[in-house]
């Protein structure tokens, strides 16, 4: 297996892939080193690797997780979401988020997005809380790795005594005017799956300001375990292993470069179309886009010049990625477990489900391949939108 070689050489033939992870020696030498201590489950690398995740991500309390899923349930439980509370959150975004609401026994209810960002919009939100008052928490997604608006939305949660969590699964060292993602909220959940800016292989973490609020998510996430065999609360098995912590210790050395790699190739992207017809990535001002996925909305209906394009950049070596191509709205397995407050109708989030097209934007991809990308990207444009 090729260990990273960084930027690393490109022949201008080779496929490049929507996600690779970015391994190196490091990477290596500490899995090497758990493997040889005999201690693979959870341990001291765990605990390194909490404390420098909290570092990285400016984040005070950090508890390693199984997953991203797992943390995002366990943040949901230690904020204090119970059966049958409702949970306003996007339907925009991977099942996971909904999911972890209804393992809580909760209830999701969905607002519509914004077009341009593809998270939250706040008067969506703000209609959905007015019309449903029983409304008590907020899971936002930070969806892409671009911030949520977290002023106006903190803004409504306090006027409507709603509890914010953070799913953060795509937004490590994401910031709003400089103060990060995970701080904004009472708790917030990481994921380190293979394809995320930070992985760990599987596994995620529960982030939060609150120390009384990381005590429960260790209690949680290790079987309500206080003492020798004595268990005071309900818990689950959620825990990290030392070899997945291993991988996040060689990964969180690199994670401010890597985060610059991806936006540098996305600022070459964002400067390659513009005028262009599809719909680009926007970065306000103040918001630290950390490129998760660089993500086009390809004008057309039914998503068929979406389809079309990602079938060209196949044909052409280049993985593409649609996130998502239904809103959670139209999952078969939440059929009647979700309220949408008003008209029941999320006209955004369905465009943008017809729409939205990822390209490769990961550190993996070099300035050659990038150029490869846009340019047959615009080759596709000239002979199918002109
Ligand atoms: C927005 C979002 N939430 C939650 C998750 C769940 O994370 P995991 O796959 O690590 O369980 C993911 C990633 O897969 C995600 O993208």
């Amino acid at each position: 297996m090729q260990k990273g070689v960084w930027p690393l050489p490109s022949d201008g033939v080779a496929p490049i892939p929507i996600a690779k992870p970015f391994l190196t020696e490091r990477e290596y030498e500490l899995v090497r080193e758990v493997l040889d201590s005999g201690q693979l489950a959870e341990g001291s690398y765990v605990h390194r690797f909490e404390e420098a995740f909290a570092a990285a991500q400016g984040v005070p309390y950090v508890v390693a997780t199984s997953n991203g899923t797992t943390a995002l349930h366990t943040a949901l439980l230690a904020v204090g979401v119970r059966p049958g509370d409702k949970v306003l959150t996007t339907p925009f975004t991977f099942i996971a988020t909904a999911n972890a609401i209804l393992f809580c026994g909760a209830r999701p209810v969905f607002a519509d997005v914004s077009m341009e960002t593809a998270n939250l919009d706040p008067a969506s939100v703000e209609a959905a809380l007015k019309a449903d008052p029983s409304i008590r928490y907020m899971l936002v997604v930070h969806l892409y790795g671009l911030p949520a608006p977290m002023r106006e939305l903190m803004a409504l949660a306090e006027a409507y005594d709603v509890t914010v969590v953070e799913d953060c699964a795509q937004a490590h060292l994401a910031t709003l005017d400089g103060q990060p993602v995970g701080t904004f909220g009472r708790a917030a959940a990481f994921s380190f799956y293979a394809t995320k800016n930070l992985t760990t292989g599987e596994g995620g973490c529960v982030a939060t300001t609150d120390p009384e609020v990381a005590e429960r998510a260790r209690l949680i996430t290790h079987h309500g375990q206080t003492g020798h065999y004595f268990h005071e609360v309900l818990g689950y098995n959620y825990r990290m292993t030392n070899v997945e912590a291993a991988i996040g210790l060689g990964q969180v050395e690199r994670i401010e470069a890597m985060t610059e790699a991806r936006r540098a190739n996305a600022a070459f992207y964002t400067q390659a179309f513009q005028g262009h017809s599809f719909g680009l990535p926007v970065e306000p001002p103040g918001y630290r886009h950390v490129y998760h996925q660089y993500t086009l909305r390809v004008p057309g209906k039914n998503g068929e010049h979406r389809d079309q394009l990602a079938a060209f950049l196949k044909a052409e070596g280049i993985g593409t990625g649609i996130h998502y191509p239904r809103p959670l709205t139209r999952q078969p397995s939440l059929a009647g477990r979700f309220d949408v407050v008003g008209d029941g109708e999320l006209p955004v989030a369905e465009e943008l489900a017809s729409q939205v097209l990822s390209l490769p934007v990961h550190p993996l991809v070099s300035e050659a391949d990038r150029e490869r990308v846009a340019e047959a990207v615009l080759r596709w444009e000239a002979q199918a939108l002109r």
